[in-house]
């Protein structure tokens, strides 16, 4: 399989695709993993970023190749002129479709902990990818569960009125209808739930 140019009207005529000679199926085998996106979703504070850290530890142990883009911290540097308007979600959510298509391309695991709260930028990203390379893990933890934990002290903020626009308090979270894989996570250890993915992928034998 190669990398494959899908329509974009908006690109102009003057640019014109480059096939490169390296393909797709010469870094699959190289790496000798399926390659795919594992899109965390879930309300801030719901584990995301620390169950993907902890799937990726266990990946590196098994010789795996892949790579996290964090929300945080994809909006110190791609992402920094963004902020959290429905539009700058969208966006921040499109172009890390992009680049994590761009890390599936070179045959690596690219894991994603965003929240991504509306479905249908989910579904866009997915559809930027073939089948079977996107894998939504729907990382659920209930608003009181995160509130409770509050790691970074935002919620507090967001009830105190001092930040507009928190997903699950004045910003809406559409929740998955049916993610590949669905972490409960409030009754669960860090590696019950990093395990669960792992166990996920050896079974529909992507690594
Ligand atoms: S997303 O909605 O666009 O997918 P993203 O995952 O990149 O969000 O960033 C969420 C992180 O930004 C949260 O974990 C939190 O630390 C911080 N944050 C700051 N302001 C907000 C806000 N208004 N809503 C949600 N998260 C916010």
């Amino acid at each position: 399989m190669t990398y494959i140019k899908k329509d974009n009207d908006s690109v102009s005529d003057d640019i014109i695709w480059h096939n490169t000679t390296v393909t797709h199926d010469d870094r699959v085998e190289l790496k000798q993993q399926r390659p795919v996106v594992l899109w965390f979703t879930g309300l801030s504070g719901s584990g995301k970023s620390t169950v993907a850290n902890a799937v990726e530890r266990k990946l590196l142990s098994l010789g795996k190749h892949s790579y996290l883009l964090d929300g945080d911290n994809v909006r110190h540097g791609l992402n920094k002129d963004l902020g959290f308007s429905d539009a700058d979600r969208i966006e921040n959510i499109r172009r890390i479709g992009e680049v994590a298509k761009l890390f599936v391309d070179s045959g690596a695991i690219a894991l994603t902990a965003f929240i991504s709260p509306f479905i249908a930028d989910r579904q866009h990203v997915r559809d930027l990818l073939e089948d079977n390379q996107f894998l939504e893990v729907f990382v659920d933890t209930p608003l009181d569960v995160c509130e409770q934990r509050d790691p970074k002290g935002l919620y507090k903020k967001a009830r105190a009125g001092e930040i507009k626009h928190f997903t699950g308090i004045d910003s809406e979270y559409q929740a998955p209808i049916k993610p590949e894989i669905h972490i409960e996570t409030a009754n669960k250890s860090i590696e019950e739930c990093a395990e669960q993915v792992i166990q996920y992928l050896i079974k529909q034998e992507y690594i």
